[in-house]
């Protein structure tokens, strides 16, 4: 059995979906679920005996030991986080409470579990730390991209927290020898991708009519990686990764944002034209920009490719096309979302204000 947190968000649902249907061993969920949790996204696992979903915090103490006791897990994979970038130029607290301190708290919850294990349970326990490119700051137009050892210069109060949690999980390692694993992964793509996000905001809003806001020029470079080719990555990590080493994962996919938003017009014309046949594209406005905005990020993904095998299935052709229809395909995902129905449902079940 594996414990996962943050698995009713955007990725961790993706993985439990995926680990489940590779006929992977029981796992124990672990969500908060903030804003950024759907219990919608497992709709596919519930009444699957091997998907317990917890609410919980991951900087619940109590909670932890109890779970790690009662479910004995050989690995821990941590998702949870809040994770968008606006949002903690906004408020960064939430960013420092559950990035910072509940991944803290996750690890000394891990350590003191993982020291009263037997040896041999011991030896094959792996705590895998689900981070992020952003850690490295922004590159220059044409400067290599992001490897394990580039230097850490996070710009956002977002990727501070990440950074900082990194660290956290790198000194648990040196100083306790936790057997710590940590992927740092480009911008993700794919089915059950918060529409606050550049990918599935501009698939949504051009649907709905509304303006596509391009912050600044738009010229602002990330690399994309289709979140089931991530979902792998964690998995080949977990399987084959030696313990305190980093893993960057990315799909070798730059693109401008502007480049991005134009590609979604051209595929909604195509799969879903308005209805007076004008593009989508009559929709871009250009807005204020993101303060302290990254310029360019771009992954160097050749060390988890040479030590582990790994290499994205996924095209940025293949991958767009498949998550614009899946948005089409999933009108009740989106309304839910949008409606904060999904958020009712959780207070119904649960008995909680999520
Ligand atoms: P998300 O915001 O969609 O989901 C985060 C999940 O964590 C939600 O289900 C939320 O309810 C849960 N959560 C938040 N605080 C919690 C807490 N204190 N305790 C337990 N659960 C809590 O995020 P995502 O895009 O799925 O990202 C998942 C992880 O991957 C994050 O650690 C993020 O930094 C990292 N990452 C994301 C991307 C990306 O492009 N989205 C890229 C690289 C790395
Ligand atoms: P985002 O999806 O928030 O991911 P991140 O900031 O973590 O890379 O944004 C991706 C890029 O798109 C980023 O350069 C900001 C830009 N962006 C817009 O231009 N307009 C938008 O409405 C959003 C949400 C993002």
């Amino acid at each position: 059995m594996i414990l996962v947190t943050g698995g009713a968000g955007f990725i961790g649902s993706n993985f439990v979906l995926d680990w489940l249907a590779g006929g992977g061993e029981p796992l124990v969920n672990l969500d908060k679920l903030t804003y950024a949790g759907n219990l919608a996204n497992l709709a596919a696992v519930q009444g699957d005996a091997r998907h317990v979903f917890v609410p919980g915090d991951i900087g619940d103490t109590t909670l932890l030991q109890r779970l790690l006791a009662e479910h004995r897990p050989r690995a821990i994979v941590n998702f949870a986080a809040e994770s968008h970038v606006d949002r903690s130029i906004h408020g960064a607290e939430d960013f420092i409470a559950t990035n910072v301190v509940g991944t803290f708290r996750l690890l000394e919850a891990a350590r003191g579990y993982w020291a009263g294990l037997p040896a041999d349970e011991q030896a094959a326990f792996r705590f895998l730390h689900v981070s992020t490119d952003e850690v490295y700051g922004s590159l220059a137009p044409g400067a290599p991209a992001f490897a394990e050892d580039h230097v850490v210069e996070p710009n956002s109060p977002y990727s501070a927290s990440k950074a900082a949690s990194d660290h956290l999980v790198r000194a648990w390692h040196h100083t306790h020898r936790l057997p710590v694993l940590t992927t740092n992964c480009s911008n993700n793509y794919g089915p059950y991708h918060f529409p606050e996000k550049l990918i599935p905001l501009m698939i949504v809003n051009a649907l709905a009519g509304k303006p596509l806001p391009v912050y600044g020029d738009g010229q602002q470079v990330r690399d994309w990686l289709y979140v089931t080719d991530h979902c792998s990555a964690i998995r080949r990590v977990l399987e084959a990764g030696r313990p305190g080493e980093t893993y960057n994962v990315g799909g070798w996919n730059e693109k401008t944002n502007l480049a991005i938003v134009h590609t979604i017009c051209d595929l909604l014309d195509e799969l879903s034209p308005r209805a007076d046949g004008q593009s989508y594209r009559a929709q871009i406005t250009h807005v204020a920009d993101r303060p302290g905005h990254d310029r360019r990020y771009a992954i160097d993904a050749r060390k988890i490719e040479r030590e582990l095998g790994w290499r994205p299935l996924e095209t940025f052709d293949t991958g767009i096309r498949k998550t614009v229809r899946w948005y089409l395909d999933h009108p009740d995902w989106v309304l839910g979302v949008q409606s904060g129905a999904y958020r009712d449902w959780v207070a119904a079940q649960y008995g909680q204000a999520a």
